[in-house]
């Protein structure tokens, strides 16, 4: 017998009826929106603390005059994608693949003119990284003010100073909600909500999902531990249990994670992880990764393809990079794998 009554609260998309001590930062996304001109804002915080929660929460509260496009840039990390995402968003029709970024520019801003729209750019370093601030630069230039909002959300970047030049940060001006990491307490009452919903009674002891909400601050990774473990078991789950499913829990998060890039991201993770001592420099990783894709039948991008994937990974939190200048190799980087529980 299961111990899972309901699946779907336990699913990271899944919208709970109630959001757990986020009630400032709702009113402040609620209140930049009250305004004639849509505004620019930089929802950032660290990975699990509720900001694709707020945005889509709010995105479902809009007046109706406001159209939103939803555009996860991890899938959409380049201005064409993105471009090609939104466009396909306010159309409701398919873009042709042929189209070039001009063209859609053009066609976007025609239909921007007719009625108010909010643009979600959910995971944004991942454009930012990969393309650089174009698509910013370009939003930020079509009629401001305008009928045209953006929300960026990021995990990586408080400011977007750095990130993006600074034409398109004056434009752009975006008003900073910050969502601070999530205290044990915090992190219990969420899980439990969530278990209660989707659970049999009695089927989680409290000293396990005081375990749990001790073990990580990030919201997602803990359900996901917690949906492991209640489906690989039918008896209730105890501190003991979830001791027990831990590697293993977090193992399919990281896959789950890097199931949106691509075989070459999983194999350069596992090239990482396969070290005994750490930190090691992008050289020794370039040689493992490229020894792991031999056994895999895999032709190894280059270095530069796979400094970029090593990027792409730091962006998850599953590796931790520090510049290290000097040695007889130059400019070079250390790497670790992140100890995703405290
Ligand atoms: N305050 C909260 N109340 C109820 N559920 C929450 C709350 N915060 C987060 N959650 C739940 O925890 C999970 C992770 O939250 P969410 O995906 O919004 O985090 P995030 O900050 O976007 O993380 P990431 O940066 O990794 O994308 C989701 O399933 C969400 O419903
Ligand atoms: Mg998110």
């Amino acid at each position: 017998m299961s111990l899972v009554n309901n699946q779907r609260p336990l699913q990271p998309e899944y919208i709970p009826g109630s959001i757990t001590d986020r009630e400032s930062e709702r009113k402040a996304l609620k209140q930049a929106l009250d305004t004639v001109h849509l505004p620019d804002v930089l929802l950032h915080g660290p990975r699990g603390t509720g900001k694709t929660l707020l945005t889509r929460q709010l995105i479902t509260q809009l007046e109706d005059d406001i159209q939103h496009h939803y555009i996860n840039c991890i899938h959409h990390n380049t201005e064409h994608k993105a471009l090609r995402k939104l466009h396909t968003s306010i159309t409701g029709e398919n873009t042709p693949q042929g189209f070039h970024t001009s063209k859609l520019q053009r066609k976007i801003e025609k239909q921007l003119k007719h009625t108010r729209h909010l643009i979600v750019l959910d995971e944004a370093d991942f454009l930012l990284q990969n393309n650089g601030n174009s698509l910013l630069y370009y939003l930020s230039r079509i009629n401001k003010p305008s009928n045209l909002g953006t929300i960026i959300v990021s995990a990586h970047t408080a400011s977007l100073q750095s990130q993006i030049d600074e034409r398109t940060h004056s434009t752009l001006q975006p008003q900073r909600i910050g969502t601070e990491p999530y205290t044990s307490e915090q992190v219990y009452q969420i899980l439990s909500q969530r278990a209660r919903q989707s659970l049999e009674p009695t089927s989680l002891h409290h000293e396990a999902l005081t375990y749990l909400a001790s073990a990580t601050q990030n919201t997602k990774l803990g359900l996901h531990w917690l949906r492991h473990t209640a489906q690989n078991t039918d008896q209730p789950i105890t501190e003991q249990t979830l001791k027990q499913t831990q590697k293993q829990a977090h193992h399919h998060f990281t896959e789950r994670t890097l199931s949106y890039h691509t075989d070459h991201h999983r194999t350069l993770y596992k090239a990482i992880r396969d070290f005994d001592d750490y930190p090691v420099n992008s050289g020794q990783t370039y040689t493992k990764y490229r020894e792991h894709c031999r056994k895999q039948n895999l032709e190894p991008l280059s270095n530069r393809r796979i400094s970029d994937y090593i990027q792409h990974l730091k962006l998850h939190g599953l590796i931790e990079t520090k510049a290290h200048h000097g040695g007889k190799h130059g400019k070079t980087k250390e790497i670790q794998p992140t100890s995703l529980l405290q």
